[in-house]
C-alpha cells in the first residue's frame, strides 16, 4: 500500500484531532529522514501509523493483546494504553499488510522505547515527542535538538519522559529506563569515560 492509501484508511480509524497529529508527526519525521539521509518512505510510514490503536480503549487493548498471544506484563496489565504500540504493529501486520519489520518496530516501541532500536524506530519517537504542535518546554528543546545530535535527542526525551511519569506518579515501565540507560552507556563508550555534560 502505498502512502496515500494508508493515509486515507487512517483517516477513517481515528478522531480528526489524532489523524491531525499523526499527520504532524509524519511531516516531523519525514524532514528528520532527510536530513540524517534515511530512506524517507518507511519512516513517513511508521510515522503515520504509531497510533493506529490509540483510540481503543484498555480493555480492549488487552483483549486484542490476549487474542494476537502478545506477552503482558504486570505494569501494561495495570496501565493497558502503554499496549497501543504493541497491539497497534500487530493489527498493522495482520490485517493492513504491512510487513516491514523496522515499520512495525517503530510503531511496537514509539510508546516506552526500547534499547537498541533501530533507525526508523528512533526517528519516529523523537518525531512523536517533538512534533511542532508540542508546546511544552521539552518539546521545544527536542524540536532543537533532533536536528543537531539525534541521540542525545533521544536521551533528552526518555529524560522528559521518566520525570513527567514520575511527577504524575504513574506507573513508569522499565524499558523506559533500560532505552535512557542503554543511550548513556552507548553513549559514555563513545567517549571514552568521559562524563556526560547532557542532559
Ligand atoms: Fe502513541
Ligand atoms: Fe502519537
Amino acid at each position: 500500500m502505498n502512502l496515500e492509501v494508508l493515509r486515507a484508511k487512517l483517516a477513517l480509524e481515528l478522531s480528526p484531532p489524532r489523524f491531525e497529529h499523526s499527520l504532524r508527526v509524519m511531516a516531523f519525521a519525514q524532514k528528520l529522514a532527510r536530513h540524517y539521509q534515511v530512506r524517507e518512505e518507511p519512516v513517513a510510514i511508521a510515522a503515520l501509523l504509531h497510533d493506529v490503536a490509540r483510540e481503543k480503549d484498555g480493555q480492549q487493548l488487552l483483549s486484542l493483546a490476549q487474542t494476537y498471544g502478545l506477552s503482558i506484563d504486570p505494569i501494561e496489565k495495570k496501565a493497558p494504553i502503554l499496549l497501543h504500540g504493541k497491539v497497534g504493529a500487530e493489527i498493522l501486520r495482520r490485517e493492513w499488510a504491512v510487513t516491514d519489520p523496522s515499520i512495525l518496530e517503530a510503531v511496537d516501541v514509539h510508546v516506552t522505547g526500547a534499547p537498541q532500536m533501530g533507525l526508523i524506530s528512533e526517528l519516529t519517537l523523537i518525531a512523536d515527542f517533538a512534533e511542532p504542535s508540542r508546546s511544552f518546554y521539552g518539546a521545544k528543546i527536542a524540536r532543537e535538538l533532533a536536528f543537531i545530535h539525534r541521540t542525545t535527542a533521544l536521551q533528552y526525551i526518555f529524560t522528559q519522559k521518566i520525570r513527567y511519569i514520575l511527577d504524575a506518579g504513574c506507573l513508569l515501565h522499565p524499558l523506559t529506563i533500560e532505552a535512557r540507560n542503554h543511550l548513556l552507556l552507548q553513549g559514555s563508550s563513545e567517549e571514552n569515560g568521559k562524563d556526560k555534560i547532557f542532559p
